[in-house]
């Protein structure tokens, strides 16, 4: 769908927590390879092209195989046509890099003028959410991954996402208007209960709160925000931080676990 707007919610937020979906409906990936009674075609089909019948199969393939991982030229200009066709929405001048992969792609909405580089991996995964929706302008750096387990990602307008970092969400994460997230940094929108010390943390549940990053916000180089944490507009996250906690629009955050050191309006 050439030009469609891929964000229509804003994403803007002023530090509340996101809702918290029931865990049992995280279903974890190695139940569904391994499940019983299925062939791996479905199973497939199940986990990356999101959706059963042969004519959504010879789709996916057909342009799995022609262009994903074609070098150079050819295969900018083959994947800028062809990956829209299985996508749920495409905007006017995407670059997609040699071997982005989608899955789940018809739950994947993109706007105007956004640079996907090599080697990301967009995965809108779940049996029963929206998908993940990327605004007009963005950018996201190679080997980047934004990966669902049945929750939603909102990149909004403006967002430049650096390479090798990972956005999960398990419920929803939404990351605002011109937000900057720096390399190898790693947003974490889901959660293991680990409640029961007698079973391994794998065989518990999954949880899930989300994480909301505001608009104008710099995440720095290699930081993690922890799932349930919402940081206002504006606010900067220095290097390395861990961030359990929400922080306030316009602050200056840094450390492990992270804490505000100040404000950059008392900087102006
Ligand atoms: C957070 C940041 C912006 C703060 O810059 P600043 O305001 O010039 O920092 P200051 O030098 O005034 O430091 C204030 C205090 O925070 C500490 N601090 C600053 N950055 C820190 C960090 N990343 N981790 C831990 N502590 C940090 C300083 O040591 C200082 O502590 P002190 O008061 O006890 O001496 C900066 O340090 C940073 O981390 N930038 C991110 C850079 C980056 O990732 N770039 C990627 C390119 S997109």
């Amino acid at each position: 769908m050439a030009g469609s707007n891929a964000n229509d919610d804003p994403t803007t937020n002023s530090g509340a927590k996101t809702g918290a979906v029931p865990a049992e409906v995280i279903a974890r990936a190695q139940d569904q390879i391994f499940a019983p009674g299925r062939s791996s075609r479905v199973k497939y089909q199940d986990l990356v092209v999101g959706r059963q019948g042969f004519a959504a199969l010879a789709k996916h393939e057909l342009v799995v195989m022609l262009c994903q991982g074609l070098a150079g030229a050819a295969g900018l200009a083959l994947r800028k046509m062809m990956y829209p066709w299985v996508l749920g929405s495409c905007g006017r001048g995407v670059v997609f890099g040699q071997n982005v992969v989608l899955r789940h792609p018809h739950k994947i909405h993109i706007g105007n003028d956004v640079v996907i580089d090599d080697n990301c991996l967009v995965d809108a995964k779940g049996d029963t959410n929206l998908g993940i929706r990327i605004g007009n302008g963005v950018f996201i750096g190679r080997n980047t991954i934004l990966s669902c387990k049945n929750g939603d990602i909102q990149v909004a307008d403006g967002a430049n996402l650096g390479f090798n970092c990972e956005v999960f969400s398990a419920s929803r994460v939404t990351i605002g208007r011109n937000v900057l997230i720096a390399a190898y940094s790693y947003v974490i929108g889901g959660d293991h209960d680990f409640s029961d010390p007698a079973k391994a943390v794998i065989s518990q549940p999954r949880v899930s709160a989300g994480v909301s990053i505001g608009e104008g916000a710099w995440i720095g180089a290699g930081a993690k925000i922890l799932d349930g944490v919402a940081i206002g507009d504006h606010a900067v996250i220095g290097a390395a931080a861990l961030v359990r906690e929400n922080v306030p629009a316009g602050t200056i955050a840094v450390g492990i676990p992270a804490r505000v050191v100040g404000s950059r309006s008392a900087r102006a």
